[in-house]
């Protein structure tokens, strides 16, 4: 009956869904693009952005390169360089706060995620500064246009330069919300691979399996697919098995790190239409309670939930299988066969990143909390292809676990 109520739900959501008004944040490709955001930000009248990002960017030097392309445009910038990984409430209440008491008039998310999660959050305060996250969290509760936004990713994974959500960790019940929104949809990408060049090989790893997540959940999205979706997330699939490994051994090879910036935004795009599914949302609830990096929790989670979903998936997979050059489409593998290729690549692929099996974080006693949090993130929106009950939840995070605790 459950099964039935969730995919009512989503057939209902899925003829809404293609009323609304959908858009991509247009994207700002190629070496060097970092340079035009002076003219686009004259485009949109921004006299005064705020710059959010990280301490390590900050380190790194590249929230100095930004500033300086500012700097030589005479355009005063406030920055922001606090955003930790998993992005807080009172994180997002200090950017709020900081744009209104410097007079801002838009934002440049510089970073990965958390940076452009955590701006986002902030804009959507700023719009609406009379709703805290915790009533800003669900499906469309800011119905706002935002200040001019500028994304500019500095790994190439997470796609939220052009993703509806916005992902806000409450420190003190260690819940993720979930801002989804079409109104948070960034209004401007800036794709330049020199940005990433400087890439931890562990941050490449994690944030590349992040972007294989969103193509490969979009694609086996049951009902929201479009046929834009869907291409975009068989190019993201392809992009990312032919470079992200090649950006991993050497991340001065900018060809492979523009194909990965590609790839994330058109898994981005995919995910945001086609959304995605029960990787997520335990990958949430492990980022909520071990503050576990989101990419590496779903490159762990990733080939045992495709295993778990068995032949709902071997026909789509066998597909993905192909369009990456995994098996031939006259091979004579049948389709459980070709889906199995996939997913020993995916086991193969972290392997060779030093990504590990499992977790040792996770505790008997947490399990029940990331049970209801996956399931209440999961149910119903997602179009998963397996609908999964607390059961179902269980014996997957219970195969994450390296060791019992
Ligand atoms: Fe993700």
């Amino acid at each position: 009956m459950f099964v039935i109520l969730c995919r009512m739900f989503q057939f209902i959501f899925n003829f809404v869904a293609r009323l609304l008004p959908w858009r991509k944040a247009i994207p700002v490709e190629g070496p060097g693009s970092t340079e035009k955001i002076p003219e686009l930000l004259g485009e949109q009248k921004v006299k005064r952005p705020l710059l959010v990002t990280d301490q390590g960017l900050v380190r790194a030097g590249i929230a100095g390169r930004v500033i300086e392309v500012l700097d030589k445009a005479a355009i005063p910038c406030v920055v922001f360089s606090d955003v930790e990984p998993n992005p807080s409430v009172n994180t997002v209440n200090a950017i709020q706060r900081m744009y209104f008491s410097e007079g801002c008039d838009g934002f440049i998310a510089l970073g990965g995620g958390s940076s452009m999660d955590a701006a986002k959050g902030a804009a959507a305060r700023v719009v609406r500064p009379r709703k805290s996250i915790n009533q800003l969290s669900g499906l469309f509760k800011v119905l706002k246009r935002l200040p001019p936004f500028i994304a500019i990713p500095t790994t190439a994974g997470t796609g939220s330069e052009t993703t509806v959500a916005a992902l806000i960790t409450d420190t003190e019940t260690h819940h993720k919300h979930a801002i989804l929104d079409l109104c948070l949809i960034p209004r401007y990408a800036i794709l330049d691979p020199e940005l990433t060049r400087g890439l931890p090989q562990s941050i490449t790893a994690a944030t590349g399996m992040d972007a294989l997540t969103h193509a490969v959940e979009a694609y086996l999205c049951w009902t929201y697919n479009t046929r834009e979706s869907i291409r975009f997330a068989l190019d993201a699939v392809t992009m990312i098995f032919s470079n992200l490994e090649k950006a991993y051994a050497d991340g001065n090879d900018i060809a492979a790190r523009q194909a990965m910036l590609f790839a994330s935004y058109r898994a981005g795009f995919a995910f945001t239409r086609s959304s995605v599914g029960n990787i997520h949302a335990i990958a949430h609830a492990m980022g909520g309670l071990y503050n576990t990096p989101h990419g590496l929790a779903n490159a762990v989670i990733l080939p045992k939930v495709l295993e778990d979903y068995g032949k709902k998936v071997h026909a789509k997979l066998a597909r993905l299988a192909e369009a990456a050059g995994l098996v031939s489409g006259t091979d004579t593998k049948t389709a459980a066969e070709k889906a199995r290729v996939f997913i020993d690549t995916i086991y193969a692929m972290n392997g060779r990143m030093g990504i590990p099996k499992g977790f040792d974080c996770i505790r008997s006693e947490d399990i029940p909390q990331m049970i209801k949090w996956a399931g209440k993130e999961s149910n119903p929106l997602y179009p998963v292809p397996l609908i999964y009950n607390k059961e179902r939840f269980r014996r997957v995070i219970e195969s994450l676990r390296l060791s019992g605790k």
